[in-house]
Order: structure tokens, then sequence, then C-alpha cells
């Protein structure tokens, strides 16, 4: 029997004032939510000091990195135009690392000014090299293993081209001898959702690459920290996962004399649980005897494109637009309010309707999708059938609600065409 899913960190009383304040559908992040995973990261095991990086790309609104910045969290950035709004947003280069698969157009600039560069393939170190002889880089390992929650989030192992292929540790000193270059740190990720086994497995992995480079001081184990969304998903303990790594790192010094610093760099697991979106219900279609259910909302694949690429699973949650729900439960299809047939909110792997058990939902009535703060927002397919972006709000401690990002207007989507005669 599925379980009926429940809010996360906002009471109906907030969704009802939320939508009648702002409108829907609109993003939802508890501040309190974001500081508490923030401070979990900051005390995860280590033998010899810890930086954690957020993995911007999970949601780079401006309040969120600023969040971040007050807690003392550094970048992981996945394009030079991610470093780049870092450091519009207050963020130190030197508190940046560039972990990118093109290689950035303005690199010079970038590690002049002081972000840290990860060399992500063989070609990339080359192209450290030639630019700055002599200095120290960062080199990206595909250590041979890979885990995701899905096989598209699984980036390590053969089928995945991110990384220096962990065979490869001989060309990289070649390079790195040729342009005098010293190799400081090494860093691997292997996957979003990672099974937490595999992602301990690969950190002796990493261990022992980083044993083959003498002037390597910093691991950097990357992210991929799995986060249970629904009821039914477990999240990764940090205390239980990073403590025999902790014991590893202290092998690992009195084996060869370094005592490494551990960097991770979690993006879903700081932002996950932290964000919701409140959509209203739009509609309720049926496909009669032997069909379906459905439930239209006024969100979709333009706000959230998870469940379309990957069938991830968002909790859904039914809020009266009136008052208290009346407590009845239905099995529905939520779809979303795109003209695509992939615009299935609950779907399976593969495509296809999967109905799921829910609160009541009428024509009216809000319905909350939790596990939305991470590759939501950020990953959306913006403007599909001209939809705006979505506003974005942030709920304080204090329970005080700040709009942190203007729904978009149709001007703005019109903004950088430019009319030709014809
Ligand atoms: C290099 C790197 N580090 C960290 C992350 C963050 O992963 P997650 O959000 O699963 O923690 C990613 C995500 O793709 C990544 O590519």
């Amino acid at each position: 029997m599925q379980s009926i899913e429940k809010l996360k960190f906002l009471t109906e009383t907030q969704v009802r004032s939320i939508a009648k304040q702002f409108g829907t559908p609109v993003f939802v992040y508890s501040r309190e939510g974001i500081e508490k995973s923030c401070d979990t990261a900051l005390s995860f095991p280590n033998a010899f000091g810890l930086t954690v990086r957020y993995a911007m790309k999970a949601n780079p609104n401006r309040t969120v990195l600023e969040i971040m910045k007050r807690k003392g969290i550094h970048i992981d950035a996945s394009s030079e135009y991610e470093a780049q709004r870092a450091i519009h947003y207050g963020f130190k280069p030197e508190q940046i690392m560039l972990t990118s698969q093109e290689l950035a157009k303005d690199l010079k600039e970038l590690v002049e000014s002081g972000v840290v560069f990860n060399a992500c393939s063989l070609r990339q170190l080359e192209s450290f090299g030639k630019l700055f002889p002599g200095k120290e880089v960062s080199v990206r390992f595909n250590p041979g293993l890979g885990s995701g929650h899905t096989k598209k989030t699984d980036v390590g192992g053969k089928t995945s081209s991110f990384g220096v292929w962990h065979e490869d540790i001989e060309k990289v000193k070649e390079i790195a001898d040729a342009y005098g270059l010293k190799i400081f740190k090494i860093h691997t990720h292997i996957g979003s959702g990672s099974d937490p086994e595999v992602w301990r497995a690969v950190a002796q992995v990493s261990l022992d690459i980083a044993a083959r480079f003498p002037d390597c001081r910093i691991l950097d184990l990357g992210g991929g920290f799995k986060v249970g969304r629904m009821e039914d998903e477990k999240t990764t303990d940090f205390q239980t996962i990073g403590k025999p790594v902790a014991e590893l790192f202290r092998e690992f010094a009195s084996k060869y004399g370094t005592q490494l610093h551990l960097e991770i760099e979690p993006g879903s697991f700081l932002m996950v649980n932290n964000g919701a979106v409140v959509s209203a219900v739009d509609d309720v279609v049926s496909t009669g005897n032997g069909g379906y259910t459905f439930v239209k909302l006024d969100s979709g694949m333009d706000l959230n494109t998870r469940p379309s690429l990957y069938a991830a699973r968002h909790p859904l949650v039914v809020v009266s637009a009136e008052g208290e729900h009346s407590g009845k439960t239905a099995e529905y299809v939520y779809v979303g309010h795109c003209c695509e047939s992939g615009d299935l909110i609950t779907q399976a792997e593969g495509g296809g309707p999967v109905p799921r058990i829910t609160g009541e939902a009428k024509l009216g009535d809000y319905v909350v999708m939790e596990g939305a703060g991470a590759y939501c927002s950020s990953m959306s397919t913006k403007n599909y059938n001209s939809f705006p972006e979505t506003a974005e709000v942030l709920v304080g401690a204090d329970g005080v609600f700040q709009l942190i990002r203007k729904r978009q207007n149709l001007e703005q989507i019109f903004q950088n065409e430019i009319p030709v005669s014809l």
C-alpha cells in the first residue's frame, strides 16, 4: 500500500497564503532547512580538515547562494558561467572550483582571478599546461566505477565521459611533466543519487589514485549523496558514510605521510527537501472504464523536467483551497500543463502513466510537489509552450515569505529576439 505523502516544511495555511500572495505555480524554499542541511554537511566526518563545495547546478538562485556563502560553503561550478555567477554573488574566486565538461573559453581570465581549475580530460590538462606552465592544478578521474539513482545520473565507469580514465594516470603524469604542473588535488564524482556502498568503494579507489601523485594534498570525493524524496526512499547518513572514509584517510597518512584534506560537493543533499512547488489543480479528466483519472496542474515540465527525464518520483500533497482537507483519498495520474505527451508527473521509466494515491483533488485545490529544491528550477525546460519562468519564494525561520525571483513576463521572453524585415 502506497503511503500518502505529507508536507515537509510548509503548513497547509502557509500553502494557501503563498498561493494567494504570489500566485501559482511558485517554488518555495525553506531558509531554516537549507541552513540545517549546510550544518549537517559541514559536520561530515574527516581526518584532516574539510571543505564543502555546493554543486550550484542544483539551484543557483542568488539567495540560495548567499545563504550557502554565509555558512562558509564553497562552490563547485560546472561551467565558466556558473563560476562568473558565483563571483557576481560575492564568492571569492579562490572559493570556486571549475569542473566543466567543456573547456572554459575564458579559462585564462578565470584562473588568473583565482578560480581553481579541475582538468576533466587529458586535452583540458594540456590546455591548462600551455596557459599556465609550472602551476598547480586539480585533475578529475573517472575511477572506473559509477552509481546513480538511474542510469542517466551515473557518471562513472566505461559508459561515462566524465573525467580522465583511471588507467591513464601515466598520461596525466607525462603532460604534468611536460608543463611542470603540480597535481595538488585529485577529484572523483561518480553520479547523483549514488549507492552509499559504491561511494565508499570509490573513496578507496580515489585514495589509490592520490597515492600515485606525490604533490597531492587534497582529495575531493564529489557529491552524489542519495536523498529520499518519497517516504519509502532513504537519505544517506553522513556520519555512517563518512566515518570509515575518515579512517581510510588516517591509514593513508600513516602509509604515505600525507594528511589529505577532504572536499565534498553535495548539490542534492543541501537542497532537495528544502524546496517545493505550489501548483493549483486546473482540470480533472477521465478516460473511462479501464482508463485513468488525470489531474492536470498549472505547472509541468517547464519548471520540473525530472519526471519526464528520469521518471523521478516527487511527493504530491493535496491542500484544499477552502480549508481543512476532507481526508478522502483517490487514485490519479498527475499531468503537467505542457502540450507534450511526456509531461506526465507520475510516470513509469520509459514513459506511460503511473497512478498515485493522494488526497482527493478538486478544481482549484493546491498540490504541493515536494523534493523540488534541487535540479528543478535550474534544470527546467524553461519557456516551453512559452510558459514564463516560475517565481521563487523563501520562507524564513520566522515564517515570513520573501519573493526571491519574480515570475518572468512576456516582454522578458521576447527580449532577445530581433525582428528582421522579411
Ligand atoms: C562534479 C560534480 N560534483 C557534485 C555534483 C553534485 O551531485 P549531487 O547533487 O548528486 O550531490 C555533481 C552533479 O552532477 C557533479 O557533476
